[in-house]
């Protein structure tokens, strides 16, 4: 992922990473407790890069491909799906035995030039089927859960719903969110649906607003029999957990909980844009604490099944990519994720890997 210069990839893991090998590994902590620890992965780094595929398949029980599977990425046109590299991650869960979760079917980011450029003569609600329909056939029987819906719900764009004015809602109304998991329960009865949002994890106004939303919208899903499975908390969080988080995320779960519902952290990282020392032991440290208190509390709830970070090392992730640079801190990459950028486990491992031992079952 362009963005700093990291140096040449590492040509062999370091000691610090063959030690959390196996038994030490992340997914063996998780598994003893019946959650699964999985990571966003960038799939044609992967491929590129021998020693990054040996740490992600020991790590690991479940992968995401990070960009792979979005719209953008798998249609290049109306009628031309192309699978080749998300099939590639496939094979590759395949082979180390872990489980493979399908980011995101129906968004308003990551949607092709195609269907902007024509939104107003295209049969949009026949394209979001159709998409489902093949995206979903293609893989049935083979993704532990979709995203079915990721970030409907936005306030402020003024609906009376709260629902985010994407090119789907503008062509469909409301109604595309229950299409949308009603054809994808048909198309692969055996994947767990989930919606997944951002923004959720606070105790302030907006998020509290935010939750509410969600779990309106949910509840009135499962009125309606709408199939849902879980909802993904994205828990793209950042540097001090303290008072400003706690309360509204805990009462949240519980809600999701009392509901039948699974939840799923799915997009976890540690932003330490806040941050104002340069001292990497002390920052370091923050990032772990921040992981190790909001896993706590995600993982006291045992509705809370699985929980993957959105990236695995510091060399390639969105927060040091073209667009997530540090505002405040331009020329200072973020080590917001459990591994550096040669590999070796940070105290942000060992928070999360502490987190699901401590997990209550
Ligand atoms: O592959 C092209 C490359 O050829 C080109 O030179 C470069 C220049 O712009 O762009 C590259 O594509 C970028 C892609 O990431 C791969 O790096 C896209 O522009 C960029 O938009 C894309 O950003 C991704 C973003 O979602 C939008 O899809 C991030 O990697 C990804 O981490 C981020 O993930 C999202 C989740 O899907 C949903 N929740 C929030 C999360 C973080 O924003």
């Amino acid at each position: 992922m362009p963005g700093y210069d990291f140096g040449p990839l590492p040509t062999k893991l370091p000691p610090e990473a063959e030690a959390v090998k196996g038994k030490n590994s992340l997914q063996a902590h998780a598994a003893k407790f019946k959650v699964l620890a999985g990571a966003a992965v960038p799939v044609r780094a992967l491929q590129a890069d021998p020693v990054f595929q040996e740490l992600v398949a020991d790590q690991y029980g479940i992968l995401v491909p990070e960009n792979e599977l979005k719209m953008v990425a798998i249609r290049p046109s109306l009628d031309k799906f192309d699978f080749t590299a998300s099939d590639a991650l496939l094979a590759f869960t395949k082979q180390h035995g872990m489980k493979l979760r399908g980011h995101t079917l129906v968004w308003h980011g990551s949607v092709p030039q195609w269907v902007r450029q024509q939104s107003s003569t295209l049969d949009l609600r026949k394209v979001m089927v159709e998409h489902i329909q093949t995206v979903m056939g293609h893989y049935k029987g083979q993704i532990q859960a979709w995203d079915v819906v990721n970030e409907a719900i936005l306030p402020s764009d003024g609906d009376p719903n709260g629902m985010r004015k994407t090119v789907w809602f503008n062509a469909m109304g409301p109604e595309y969110i229950d299409l949308a998991f009603r054809t994808a329960r048909e198309a692969d009865p055996n994947a767990k649906l989930s919606y997944n949002d951002y923004g959720v994890e606070y105790d302030k106004e907006d998020q509290a607003e935010k939750r509410r939303l969600i779990l309106a919208m949910v509840r009135k899903m499962k009125a309606a029999n709408v199939p849902i499975d879980a909802i993904g908390v994205q828990a793209h969080i950042r540097v001090g957990f303290n008072q400003s988080m706690g309360t509204g995320l805990k009462e949240y779960i519980d809600a999701i909980r009392q509901m039948g519902l699974d939840v799923y952290v799915t997009e976890l990282d540690v932003n330490e844009d806040d941050v104002t020392y340069d001292d990497v032991g002390k920052r370091d440290a923050a990032v772990a604490e921040t992981y190790r208190q909001f896993l706590t509390l995600m993982l006291s709830n045992p509705a809370t099944k699985a929980v993957l970070t959105w990236g695995v090392s510091d060399r390639r992730t969105w927060l040091n990519g073209f667009n997530g640079h540090s505002q405040k801190f331009p020329n200072r990459p973020q080590r917001c994720l459990p591994f550096d950028a040669a590999y070796k486990p940070k105290p942000a491992f060992f928070a999360i890997r502490d987190s699901f031992d401590h997990k209550k079952i």
